[in-house]
């Protein structure tokens, strides 16, 4: 199926690895010009030589999405080479394992820090290219979450902040403003991904058995997905097909989630 997405500008943030260099790989298989940006410039460079294979334009240029100054770099430089975009994947997230089991030992700044690496950096980002998308009259912005935006679970801050994010684009996709406008907002939820490097590989190196009873009890698939499952989603929500997708949020979990 073609996407109807060639010639399209898109950013995706936190591209350079898992769920968001499988989304860029995607976007550019459909023939947009990605931009990525993330911590680690070796990565970055690394994720930008793949990406530029396809013969797409690629920027990729460091940012640290806990400093706003950082973001505001980051979306002038795409903003100076494109004049904005008209695709926005908010895909920097995290903070699940981060802090204690016991909530009276967590420090409060894991809160305030969680809540500004997932739902304060997605709000900023889209907050600086909607008006672009709205001169436009077209416009997707995709926030990835995780089965924790659309139910209970997880440690308490990541869980209010993904499930802020899901609050932030189902609220946004309300806006009759907005939709009028050609913008849709969405957000996908993985589940469990399996992707190298990250604490879920961690958790399997340690102990298999234990950590396949975990697949077998948790995921009625037996297996946890791949980043190139989530991204292969993420570029549909991103099509001409995908109009009438605004205000949802997609669980891409192979069932695991509870939530209808
Ligand atoms: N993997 C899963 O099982 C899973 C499940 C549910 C939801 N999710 C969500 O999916 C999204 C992507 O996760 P992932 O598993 O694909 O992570 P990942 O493989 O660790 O990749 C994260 C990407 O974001 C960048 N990044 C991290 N912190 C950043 C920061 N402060 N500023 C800028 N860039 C930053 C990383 O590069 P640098 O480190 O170099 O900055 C990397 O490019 C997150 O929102 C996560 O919560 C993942």
């Amino acid at each position: 199926m073609d996407l109807g997405l060639s010639g399209k500008r898109a950013l995706v943030t936190g591209g350079s690895h898992g769920i968001g260099l499988a989304t860029a790989k995607a976007l550019v298989a459909e023939g947009c010009d990605v931009a990525i940006c993330s911590r680690n410039e070796e990565r970055l460079a690394g994720a930008a030589k793949i990406l530029k294979l396809s013969g797409r334009t690629i920027i990729a240029a460091p940012c640290d999405v806990h400093a706003p100054a950082d973001i505001q770099r980051f979306c002038a430089e795409v903003t100076k080479a494109w004049g904005g975009v008209d695709i926005l994947v908010n895909n920097v997230g995290g903070g699940g394992r981060w802090g204690k089991e016991s909530i009276e030992a967590t420090e409060e700044r894991v809160w305030t820090e969680v809540f500004e690496k997932n739902a304060l950096a997605a709000i900023r980002f889209t907050t600086y290219f909607l008006p672009y998308m709205r001169a436009k009259k077209w416009g997707r912005v995709v926030t990835v979450t995780s089965r924790y935006g659309r139910e209970g679970g997880g440690r308490p801050w990541f869980n209010m902040a993904k499930a802020a994010q899901t609050s932030m684009m189902k609220t946004l996709g309300m806006n009759h403003d907005l939709a009028g406008a050609g913008i849709t907002f969405n957000s996908v939820a993985p589940g469990h991904i399996m992707i190298p490097g990250t604490g879920l590989e961690d958790q399997m190196k340690k102990d298999p058995a234990g950590f396949k009873a975990f697949l077998d009890a948790e995921c009625p698939l037996g297996r946890a997905g791949s980043p190139e499952e989530v991204g292969a989603v993420i570029a549909f929500v991103c099509s001409a097909q995908a109009s009438l997708i605004n205000g949802a949020a997609i669980a891409v979990d192979g069932g695991e989630s509870r939530a209808f």
